[in-house]
């Protein structure tokens, strides 16, 4: 059946990597007859989390930002699809900030059920993904039904666009279309 699908692209360079995968993944996932939506935070303002709690008493966010809209979409969709750099062996802090403003889902009904998460990295290795990996688990675990269903790492992709020769490009399509 398919599904509604929010791709979030958190690079915010021009001729991203991370975005290179993100959009090979809405393209098989649209292959595959799933709804999907791409949001990518170039250009948008979201302010910290400053932990006043009030989002667990109301469902909503007391601050008014880019992030509110990001987060009425995450709440209505059953897949979210984070594409992202890795920066400091960790997830990036744009993507992070976006996790804690979304707080609201914590104790609000969502439609949220699955998670996959598309990374890129110059190192050659792919322990690089262990942190953010870890890093996303922290959140998934906080929510409850939710499932880390798959990831691809693309490493040895420093400058931008490099990513068109990584075996990940084509892995990131075929993990958008392996969703049904
Ligand atoms: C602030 C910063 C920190 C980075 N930290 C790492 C790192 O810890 N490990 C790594 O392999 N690459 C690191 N990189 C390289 C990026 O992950 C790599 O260039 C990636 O392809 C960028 O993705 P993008 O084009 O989608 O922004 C870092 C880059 C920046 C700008």
């Amino acid at each position: 059946m398919a599904k509604k699908i929010l791709i979030i692209s958190t690079s915010l360079r021009k001729d991203s990597n991370s975005e290179i995968l993100a959009h090979e993944f809405e393209k098989g996932a649209k292959e595959a007859g799933n709804e999907v939506e791409f949001v990518s935070l170039k250009g948008k303002r979201i302010a910290f989390c400053n932990g006043c709690g009030m989002c667990q008493k109301t469902g909503r966010c007391n601050i008014r930002d880019d992030a509110n809209a990001i987060v009425d979409k995450m709440a209505r969709s059953e897949v979210i699809v984070w594409a992202a750099p890795i920066y400091y062996y960790e997830m990036p802090g744009q993507m992070k900030t976006l996790i804690d403003r979304a707080n609201c889902l914590f104790c609000t009904e969502n439609a949220i059920r699955e998670t996959y998460v598309l990374m890129t990295c110059s190192d050659e290795s792919q322990t690089a993904v262990d942190g953010p990996l870890k890093g996303v688990s922290g959140w998934v675990r906080c929510l409850q039904g939710v499932e880390l269903k798959g990831h691809v790492c693309a490493t040895s992709t420093t400058e931008p666009n490099t990513v068109l020769e990584s075996p990940a490009f084509m892995q990131a399509y075929n993990l958008g279309k392996s969703i049904e």
